[in-house]
């Protein structure tokens, strides 16, 4: 299992309010403090947290958890960063435990390599008048080059690759770098006579390198593959940059490339960011969401940018953002548009950006055809208050009353096709109230688990996440409690558990009546269906069996209670 004794350790020392309080501002509220929840918009607080039980729930989205859930959420760090995060904060030392899990040394180790290519390509460039030339030629200024940390590789096939070896790194681990190949003929450098972009984490580590060849060799843009370190479909280019600036001004421009980025910060908008030569994900929307979650598209006014502002916008809506596009004149991205007429010239088009709404009835084609593209993109949105918001727009500006709007959303609904994954119907839906309640009883008192788990068969359970959540912490039933509950679920188990945490839904007093109660309905419903089937299938003895198990059955009950 996980370092459990440096989790303890971390979960003695500090407290959740303290901890959230860093990210939001809370309000004492009863026992609990409150606060709008920092993982979805609302306008009325729905995010709680205790801090008797140190844990925090989210009424209206559902995240929930300890602090390490929060933090790992918000800060975006996976469960051993967390734990180095966290551990610092507690003032721990870490090398007092070992880490396991994630080949934590193993990380470090290409996290060097990629910090000694970086210096390596930005030490090339300074030598290279060529790289520096073409620079110079595409308006790139000196703080820019150092502000990005611009770099060059040389035209060698091996003078990366040479240089991590002499610096110790093993030949078992360079491939893992990303930043080589191996060929027929040995190990050669990926990237050879490019002008470098390095790519950062939100902490502001290299992880990936993307090259722009400054000759014509093809293709134009290299980037490097995806290694432990980096992933394309969640990493936005230069987003450790711009992070504290899409906060402040609470929105971000997204443009497509690395020049377009760059020639952004350096005509003073600071909150541009871009993808790395693919479309906009909703892992690239999960990393921008804690900053905000209102995007500016910048794309090129041709067939393709529209396309793919097209696409975008979609899944800006579909995870909860909402969005307004700007399309450039044809054949210009932001860094041609901001060379060629400057930047207040830029702002002014800012100004003129379409809201979604707008963009979609613009769209060519039929107008019919469009509005229902807008109906499509408004009901695939979770965000109830902002649905009602579009809705109203759309009727607005497109003269279709909303009733008719609405009509057409069922319409969509009953078709399976317009279901994405991510929007399904939130756990709860599906919940039976027996159920919930005996794993309600299992959350307020841990030590009745052992007697439910006795007494239950889980099979019998009809609700699906209730179901797994059992089968899941029976193994641990006679050492339960919040903390090994959050650490063996999965986020829609945790965000149950800390929903009924807060909120048990019985007279914590009655607590015994309720278990009783609950297995008694649930034994009872499990015989029924089971009577069912015997009388389907005319098993007359199989029947009469079974009335006389419910009997009893009933008849225990009673007396437990008694
Ligand atoms: P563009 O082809 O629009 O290039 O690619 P650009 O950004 O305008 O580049 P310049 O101005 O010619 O230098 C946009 C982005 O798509 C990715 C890169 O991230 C690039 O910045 N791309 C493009 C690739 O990954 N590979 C390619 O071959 C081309
Ligand atoms: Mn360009």
């Amino acid at each position: 299992m996980r370092s459990d004794r440096l989790l303890e350790d971390i979960k003695s020392r500090l407290d959740i309010i303290e901890v959230i309080s860093d990210y939001v501002e809370l309000k004492k509220s009863g026992q609990n403090y409150k606060a709008n929840c920092p993982f979805h918009s609302e306008k009325t607080p729905s995010f709680m947290v205790s801090p008797g039980k140190q844990i925090f729930h989210c009424f209206g989205c559902g995240a929930g958890g300890d602090i390490f859930g929060f933090v790992m959420k918000y800060e975006n760090l996976n469960f051993n960063e967390t734990l180095k995060f966290l551990a610092k904060k507690a003032g721990i030392k870490l090398s007092v435990y070992r880490l396991e899990g994630d080949s934590p040394e193993k990380k470090e180790k290409l996290y060097a390599i990629q910090k000694e290519a970086l210096n390596t390509f930005i030490e090339n460039l300074k030598q290279s008048k060529t790289a520096c030339s073409y620079l110079a030629k595409r308006g790139v200024s000196e703080e820019m080059i150092q502000a990005f940390s611009l770099g060059y590789a040389n035209k060698e096939w091996k003078a990366l690759y040479e240089h991590l070896k002499a610096k110790g790194f093993e030949d078992s681990l360079i491939p893992q770098s990303g930043l080589v190949f191996t060929g027929e003929k040995g190990i050669y450098d990926i990237f050879r006579n490019r002008l470098i972009f390095p790519i950062f984490n939100i902490q502001g580590d290299a992880v990936a390198f993307g090259g722009r060849a400054i000759d014509d060799s093809m293709p134009k843009y290299l980037n490097s593959p995806e290694t432990p370190l980096f992933k394309k479909g969640e990493t936005l280019y230069a987003l450790n940059m711009a992070k504290d600036e899409i906060r402040k001004k609470d929105y971000v421009t997204i443009v497509e490339g690395y020049l377009d980025v760059i020639m952004c910060h350096q005509h003073g908008f600071k909150n541009a960011v871009a993808p790395l030569g693919t479309a906009l994900t909703t892992g690239h929307l999960q990393k921008l969401g804690r900053f905000t979650k209102k995007v500016l598209l910048v794309f090129d006014g041709d067939a393709a940018g529209v396309s793919a502002a097209k696409r975008s916008i979609a899944i800006l809506y579909e995870q909860g953002f909402r969005g307004k596009v700007l399309l450039l004149p044809e054949g210009d991205d932001p860094d041609s548009f901001l060379r060629k007429t400057g930047s207040s010239a830029f702002r002014s088009e800012m100004g003129k950006a379409m809201s979604m709404v707008d963009f979609i009835l613009n769209l060519k084609g039929e107008r019919a055809d469009n509005i229902r593209t807008a109906i499509e993109i408004i009901d695939n949105t979770r965000d109830l208050i902002l649905r009602e918001e579009l809705f109203r727009e759309l009727s607005e500006k497109s003269g279709v009353r909303e009733s008719v709007i609405r009509g057409e959303t069922k319409k969509y609904r009953q078709g399976p096709k317009i279901r994405t994954a991510t929007a399904g119907p939130r756990p709860h839906e599906f919940l039976f109230n027996e159920d919930l309640l005996l794993l309600s009883a299992i959350v307020s008192f841990p030590g009745h688990a052992p007697y439910i788990f006795e007494n239950l068969n889980i099979e019998s359970i009809r609700t699906p996440l209730v179901k797994k959540i059992f089968k899941e912490i029976q193994p641990s039933a006679d050492k339960l409690n919040m903390n090994v509950m959050l650490d063996l679920l999965d986020d829609d188990g945790k965000s149950l558990i800390t929903r009924l945490s807060l909120n048990p839904g019985f007279d914590v007093e009655q607590v015994d009546k309720n278990i009783t109660d609950c297995l008694k309905k649930i034994t009872h419903y499990e015989m029924e269906e089971r009577i069912k089937e015997a009388k389907k299938s005319g098993d007359i003895r199989l029947l009469n069996k079974l009335l006389l198990e419910k009997q009893k059955i009933i008849r225990r009950k009673d007396d437990r209670t008694e």
